[in-house]
């Protein structure tokens, strides 16, 4: 099945979100295969944002995931890479519906503390990055009553 990457920026940690954000990827019905709360350092955190590298706010956006520390997940379930997004909202938290995370839970986009993967390659790429030692291996119990097959 899928899999996405998600990571809870260091706001979301200070602000002690990792469970309600981790409750709304469970609820939803897609399983955690993944996690670590990790310290990143700033030549990491530039690789995995390395598309932006040329954007004005990168040198912000670097300091901002390294000024603490981050929760790196790998969730699995169908479409979770596109249903991730639409769950985590918006970029930019003022035009993110109400009822996602970012709509709900922030203000600021230099403040909007979660991150997904943008598409399945991302996603790829982004889980090799962060999980080289790879992830869990488990499957729920209840997959019968949340997936039709
Ligand atoms: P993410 O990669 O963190 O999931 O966010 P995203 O796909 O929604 O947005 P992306 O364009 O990939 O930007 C990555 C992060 O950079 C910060 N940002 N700041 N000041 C700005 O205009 C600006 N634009 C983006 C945000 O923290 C955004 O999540
Ligand atoms: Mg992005």
């Amino acid at each position: 099945m899928e899999q996405t990457f998600i990571m809870i920026k260091p706001d979301g940690v200070q602000r002690g979100l990792i469970g309600e954000i981790i409750s709304r990827f469970e609820k939803k019905g897609f399983y955690l295969k993944g996690m670590k709360l990790m310290n990143v350092e700033r030549s990491f955190a530039e690789k995995h944002y390395a598309d932006l590298a040329t954007k004005p706010f990168f040198p912000g956006l670097v300091d901002y995931i390294v000024s603490g520390p981050v929760v790196a997940m790998v969730w699995e379930g169908k479409d979770v890479v596109l249903t991730g997004r639409k769950i985590i909202g918006a970029t930019k938290p003022s035009d993110a519906a109400p009822g996602t995370i970012r709509g709900d839970l922030a203000v600021e986009v230099g403040r909007n503390i979660i991150h997904g993967s943008d598409s399945i390659e991302s996603a790829r790429k982004e889980i090799a990055l962060w999980f080289p030692e790879g992830i869990a291996d488990w499957q729920s119990s209840l997959h019968p009553w949340v997936y039709e097959a």
